[in-house]
């Protein structure tokens, strides 16, 4: 052996390191994701992460500039564990996604409040109990909250109004109690779609809804009780509208809908008052008023005709197309008298 070929020998295994080290991903982002693994107990969805390899280029994980992990999406995982504390360890991620694991037991970990660069928090279809964190409202990035069928408990934080960015607030289909809180009237950003539903909400809407404009809000399936009307106006300029199976009563016979709302749900209320002649200007996809006490004509015209008895029917008194003639129940009446 020569001098040269000895030197290359030698030097080979380290070549070979050098390259294996070649990790684009952070050394500290690597080991907190390998705790997270080992906490959760080897998830399946965590099969391909296996330390010897770059995590950049591990599942249900994005690196971002820099090469720091900027996006965690754990979904449809049989795994049965909490969330791990180490998930605050990864100080630039924006995207922390954990859908359809029915088995992820526990509350959402304090230590997300480290996550100063979190956008998008989006925790679904879990077991997770425990309350909707006060401390969100810290996360000042943060424009996608979607906390949907959980099993969260305790009152909605006043606080999240104070997030600057918040475009969506969905915490659908827990076990949220108290009020709709106040401080809701003024958000500091922008107004964000609000999906409330399916919880056991009670009391009435803040007066101070009056000045917001919601593109999406969906209350249905709670306790609600009193005035919603100022949820509406000609002016605004709301999409969507679900107060379904609530408790609220007013008169909406003076109610005027913007021209932009397409779906418009209010089953099931205490509504009183008749459905006003406006209505029919509207372009409506969805629209059901049954079950609630309204009477009088229905307005012929518009898109009130394309829905079929059921939207109307259960109230007090309601008559014309697409239910019996309003002549018919005044003449069956007469009959009486
Ligand atoms: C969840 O846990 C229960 C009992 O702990 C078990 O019977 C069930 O199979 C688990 N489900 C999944 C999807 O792992
Ligand atoms: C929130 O998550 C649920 C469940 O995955 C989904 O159906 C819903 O569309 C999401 N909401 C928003 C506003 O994205
Ligand atoms: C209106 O709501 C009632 C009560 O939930 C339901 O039975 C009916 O099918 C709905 N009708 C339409 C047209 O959506």
């Amino acid at each position: 052996m020569n001098k040269t070929t000895t030197l290359l020998l030698l030097l080979f295994p380290l070549l070979f390191t050098t390259s294996l080290s070649k990790d684009l991903c952070h050394k500290d982002d690597k080991n907190a994701l390998l705790k997270i693994k080992k906490a959760m107990n080897n998830p399946y969805s965590f099969i391909s992460w296996d330390p010897k390899d770059d995590c950049c280029t591990w599942n249900s994980v994005e690196c971002g500039n820099a090469n720091r992990i900027t996006s965690l999406d754990l979904s449809n995982d049989d795994v049965s564990a909490q969330i791990p504390p180490e998930v605050g360890d990864l100080p630039y991620l924006q995207y922390l996604i954990f859908r359809k694991l029915p088995n992820l037991t526990g509350e959402i970990p304090p230590t997300i409040v480290k996550l100063k660069y979190l956008k998008y928090l989006w925790i679904s279809w879990t077991s997770l109990t425990g309350p909707v964190p006060e401390f969100l409202s810290q996360l000042k990035n943060l424009e996608y909250i979607n906390l949907s069928f959980n099993k969260l408990s305790g009152s909605i934080p006043g606080s999240l109004s104070l997030l600057p960015k918040l475009e969506f607030l969905e915490l659908s289909r827990n076990k949220l109690t108290g009020t709709i809180p106040e401080s809701f009237g003024s958000f500091k950003g922008k107004v964000p779609d609000l999906f409330l539903s399916h919880n056991q909400l009670s009391g009435s809407i803040p007066k101070s809804f009056a000045s917001l404009d919601f593109y999406r809000i969906d209350l249905s399936r709670n306790k609600l009780e009193g005035d919603a009307s100022m949820l509406f106006g000609a002016k605004k300029t709301t999409w969507h509208i679900d107060l379904s199976r609530n408790m609220f009563q007013f008169d909406i016979s003076k109610v005027k809908v913007a021209k932009t709302v397409n779906f418009l749900d209010l089953n099931h209320n205490g509504l009183t008052g008749s459905i006003p002649v406006q209505w029919t200007q509207l372009s409506l996809q969805t629209f059901n008023v049954s079950y609630n006490r309204l009477c009088g004509p229905i307005p012929q015209g518009g898109d009130l005709q394309r829905f079929d008895a059921y939207a109307y029917l259960h109230n007090k008194c309601l008559c014309g197309a697409p239910l019996e003639s309003c002549n018919v129940i005044i003449q069956a009446t007469d009959l009486y008298l």
